[in-house]
Protein backbone atom coordinates (compact mmCIF):
# COMPACT_ATOMS: atom_id res chain seq x y z
CA UNK A 1 0.00 0.00 0.00
CA UNK A 2 1.53 3.46 -1.09
CA UNK A 3 2.59 5.64 1.93
CA UNK A 4 1.60 9.26 1.63
CA UNK A 5 3.35 10.56 5.10
CA UNK A 6 5.82 13.96 3.82
CA UNK A 7 9.25 12.56 3.21
CA UNK A 8 11.89 11.66 0.48
CA UNK A 9 11.22 8.42 -1.39
CA UNK A 10 13.90 5.89 -0.66
CA UNK A 11 11.95 2.83 -2.23
CA UNK A 12 9.02 3.24 -4.53
CA UNK A 13 7.60 -0.16 -6.28
CA UNK A 14 5.16 0.57 -8.64
CA UNK A 15 3.16 -2.31 -9.38
CA UNK A 16 5.36 -5.03 -9.24
CA UNK A 17 4.49 -8.56 -10.00
CA UNK A 18 6.32 -11.67 -10.29
CA UNK A 19 5.02 -15.02 -11.95
CA UNK A 20 7.12 -18.04 -12.00
CA UNK A 21 5.40 -20.15 -14.68
CA UNK A 22 1.75 -20.21 -13.73
CA UNK A 23 2.42 -19.34 -10.09
CA UNK A 24 1.90 -15.85 -8.86
CA UNK A 25 4.69 -15.53 -6.16
CA UNK A 26 4.13 -11.37 -6.11
CA UNK A 27 0.70 -10.03 -7.53
CA UNK A 28 0.85 -5.98 -8.15
CA UNK A 29 2.96 -4.66 -4.97
CA UNK A 30 2.83 -0.80 -4.40
CA UNK A 31 4.54 0.79 -2.15
CA UNK A 32 6.75 4.37 -0.87
CA UNK A 33 9.15 4.01 1.53
CA UNK A 34 10.42 7.31 2.92
CA UNK A 35 13.72 8.34 4.63
CA UNK A 36 13.99 7.80 8.33
CA UNK A 37 11.02 4.50 8.43
CA UNK A 38 11.33 1.31 9.68
CA UNK A 39 8.81 -1.05 7.55
CA UNK A 40 8.09 -4.83 8.23
CA UNK A 41 7.15 -7.29 5.10
CA UNK A 42 4.67 -10.15 6.85
CA UNK A 43 3.35 -12.73 5.74
CA UNK A 44 3.31 -16.58 6.19
CA UNK A 45 5.74 -19.04 4.33
CA UNK A 46 5.32 -18.58 0.24
CA UNK A 47 3.47 -15.70 1.01
CA UNK A 48 6.23 -13.78 -2.22
CA UNK A 49 9.01 -12.32 1.15
CA UNK A 50 12.03 -13.27 -0.18
CA UNK A 51 10.36 -12.66 -3.88
CA UNK A 52 10.15 -9.18 -3.60
CA UNK A 53 13.40 -8.43 -1.79
CA UNK A 54 14.90 -10.85 -4.79
CA UNK A 55 13.17 -8.34 -7.38
CA UNK A 56 14.63 -4.46 -5.51
CA UNK A 57 17.70 -6.15 -5.12
CA UNK A 58 17.82 -7.15 -8.67
CA UNK A 59 18.36 -11.15 -8.39
CA UNK A 60 15.01 -12.05 -9.76
CA UNK A 61 13.66 -9.85 -12.71
CA UNK A 62 10.53 -8.64 -12.54
CA UNK A 63 7.54 -9.48 -14.78
CA UNK A 64 5.46 -6.75 -14.46
CA UNK A 65 5.80 -3.18 -13.24
CA UNK A 66 8.60 -0.92 -12.00
CA UNK A 67 11.51 -0.30 -8.71
CA UNK A 68 12.73 3.14 -8.16
CA UNK A 69 15.37 3.69 -6.22
CA UNK A 70 15.43 7.84 -4.89
CA UNK A 71 13.52 8.37 -8.02
CA UNK A 72 16.25 6.62 -10.11
CA UNK A 73 14.85 3.24 -11.87
CA UNK A 74 16.42 0.47 -10.85
CA UNK A 75 14.30 -2.31 -12.26
CA UNK A 76 16.15 -3.74 -15.09
CA UNK A 77 19.74 -3.17 -13.03
CA UNK A 78 22.01 -5.90 -12.69
CA UNK A 79 22.20 -6.98 -8.88
CA UNK A 80 26.14 -5.50 -9.06
CA UNK A 81 24.59 -2.13 -10.22
CA UNK A 82 22.10 -2.12 -7.44
CA UNK A 83 24.22 -3.04 -5.19
CA UNK A 84 26.38 0.16 -6.10
CA UNK A 85 23.51 2.65 -5.17
CA UNK A 86 23.88 2.12 -1.74
CA UNK A 87 20.99 -1.02 -1.13
CA UNK A 88 22.31 -3.46 1.17
CA UNK A 89 20.88 -6.49 2.20
CA UNK A 90 21.00 -9.67 4.41
CA UNK A 91 19.82 -13.24 3.47
CA UNK A 92 17.36 -15.52 5.08
CA UNK A 93 20.19 -18.80 4.75
CA UNK A 94 22.55 -16.37 7.00
CA UNK A 95 26.30 -15.20 5.53
CA UNK A 96 28.23 -14.06 8.62
CA UNK A 97 32.05 -15.59 9.21
CA UNK A 98 31.88 -18.36 11.83
CA UNK A 99 34.94 -17.69 12.68
CA UNK A 100 34.91 -14.01 13.65
CA UNK A 101 33.20 -12.57 16.42
CA UNK A 102 29.87 -10.35 16.09
CA UNK A 103 32.40 -7.03 16.07
CA UNK A 104 34.17 -8.44 13.78
CA UNK A 105 31.47 -9.33 11.03
CA UNK A 106 30.69 -5.46 11.56
CA UNK A 107 34.05 -4.55 10.58
CA UNK A 108 34.70 -7.01 7.77
CA UNK A 109 31.31 -6.04 6.51
CA UNK A 110 33.05 -1.89 6.05
CA UNK A 111 36.48 -3.39 5.12
CA UNK A 112 35.05 -4.46 2.31
CA UNK A 113 33.86 -1.03 0.88
CA UNK A 114 37.12 0.87 1.54
CA UNK A 115 38.57 2.13 -1.46
CA UNK A 116 42.12 0.47 -0.95
CA UNK A 117 40.41 -2.57 -0.64
CA UNK A 118 41.74 -5.55 2.25
CA UNK A 119 45.61 -5.03 1.62
CA UNK A 120 46.32 -2.34 3.73
CA UNK A 121 45.31 -4.25 6.64
CA UNK A 122 47.38 -6.97 5.92
CA UNK A 123 50.52 -5.09 5.52
CA UNK A 124 50.31 -2.62 7.88
CA UNK A 125 50.01 -0.22 5.47
CA UNK A 126 49.93 3.74 6.82
CA UNK A 127 46.52 5.45 7.49
CA UNK A 128 45.48 1.34 8.56
CA UNK A 129 45.29 2.12 11.99
CA UNK A 130 43.41 5.30 12.28
CA UNK A 131 40.58 3.47 9.42
CA UNK A 132 40.67 0.38 12.01
CA UNK A 133 40.06 2.40 14.86
CA UNK A 134 37.07 4.44 12.68
CA UNK A 135 35.63 1.20 11.78
CA UNK A 136 35.75 0.10 15.56
CA UNK A 137 34.21 3.12 16.38
CA UNK A 138 30.96 2.42 13.68
CA UNK A 139 30.93 -0.62 14.46
CA UNK A 140 30.37 -0.02 18.28
CA UNK A 141 27.66 2.42 17.47
CA UNK A 142 26.05 0.68 15.53
CA UNK A 143 25.78 -2.50 17.80
CA UNK A 144 24.66 -0.16 20.20
CA UNK A 145 21.80 0.99 18.21
CA UNK A 146 20.73 -2.39 17.51
CA UNK A 147 20.98 -3.31 20.80
CA UNK A 148 23.69 -6.37 20.52
CA UNK A 149 26.43 -4.22 22.14
CA UNK A 150 26.80 -7.06 25.14
CA UNK A 151 27.21 -9.92 22.87
CA UNK A 152 30.29 -7.73 20.36
CA UNK A 153 32.93 -10.21 21.44
CA UNK A 154 30.64 -13.63 21.07
CA UNK A 155 30.84 -15.65 18.03
CA UNK A 156 27.65 -16.23 15.98
CA UNK A 157 27.41 -20.11 15.86
CA UNK A 158 26.39 -19.71 19.78
CA UNK A 159 23.79 -17.36 19.34
CA UNK A 160 20.30 -17.74 18.43
CA UNK A 161 18.63 -16.99 15.08
CA UNK A 162 16.90 -14.00 15.80
CA UNK A 163 20.43 -12.33 16.89
CA UNK A 164 22.46 -13.68 14.58
CA UNK A 165 19.74 -12.17 12.02
CA UNK A 166 20.39 -9.06 13.79
CA UNK A 167 24.06 -9.07 13.44
CA UNK A 168 23.69 -9.37 9.24
CA UNK A 169 21.43 -6.16 9.54
CA UNK A 170 24.24 -4.26 12.04
CA UNK A 171 26.92 -5.22 9.42
CA UNK A 172 24.83 -3.97 6.54
CA UNK A 173 24.02 -1.14 8.53
CA UNK A 174 27.70 -0.44 8.80
CA UNK A 175 28.14 0.20 5.72
CA UNK A 176 26.04 3.43 5.26
CA UNK A 177 23.18 2.10 3.10
CA UNK A 178 20.24 4.74 2.09
CA UNK A 179 18.24 1.48 2.73
CA UNK A 180 18.73 -2.16 4.14
CA UNK A 181 16.87 -5.09 4.55
N1 LIG B 1 12.79 -19.64 -8.30
C1 LIG B 1 11.51 -20.02 -8.12
N2 LIG B 1 10.85 -20.78 -9.03
C2 LIG B 1 9.57 -21.13 -8.87
N3 LIG B 1 8.80 -20.78 -7.80
C3 LIG B 1 9.40 -20.03 -6.86
C4 LIG B 1 10.78 -19.61 -6.96
N4 LIG B 1 11.08 -18.85 -5.86
C5 LIG B 1 9.97 -18.79 -5.13
N5 LIG B 1 8.96 -19.50 -5.71
C6 LIG B 1 7.60 -19.65 -5.21
O1 LIG B 1 7.08 -18.33 -5.02
C7 LIG B 1 6.28 -18.27 -3.83
C8 LIG B 1 6.85 -17.20 -2.92
O2 LIG B 1 8.06 -17.68 -2.36
P1 LIG B 1 8.97 -16.80 -1.39
O3 LIG B 1 10.22 -17.58 -1.18
O4 LIG B 1 9.10 -15.43 -1.94
O5 LIG B 1 8.09 -16.75 -0.08
P2 LIG B 1 8.46 -16.16 1.37
O6 LIG B 1 7.36 -15.23 1.73
O7 LIG B 1 9.84 -15.60 1.37
O8 LIG B 1 8.37 -17.47 2.26
P3 LIG B 1 9.19 -17.90 3.62
O9 LIG B 1 8.44 -17.26 4.76
O10 LIG B 1 9.07 -19.38 3.63
O11 LIG B 1 10.61 -17.40 3.49
C9 LIG B 1 6.29 -19.67 -3.24
O12 LIG B 1 5.13 -20.35 -3.69
C10 LIG B 1 7.53 -20.31 -3.83
O13 LIG B 1 7.42 -21.71 -3.94
MG1 LIG C 1 11.57 -16.03 2.44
Amino acid sequence: MADTREGKSILTLNHVTKRFSGLVAVNDLSLDMKERTIHALIGPNGAGKSTAINMITGLLPLTEGEIYHENVKISGMSAHQIARTRCSRTFQNLKLYRSMTVKENLMMGRMMDMKQGIFPFMFNFTGAAREEKLMSEKADSILEFIGLQDLAGEYPSNMPYGKQKLTELARSLCRNPSFCF
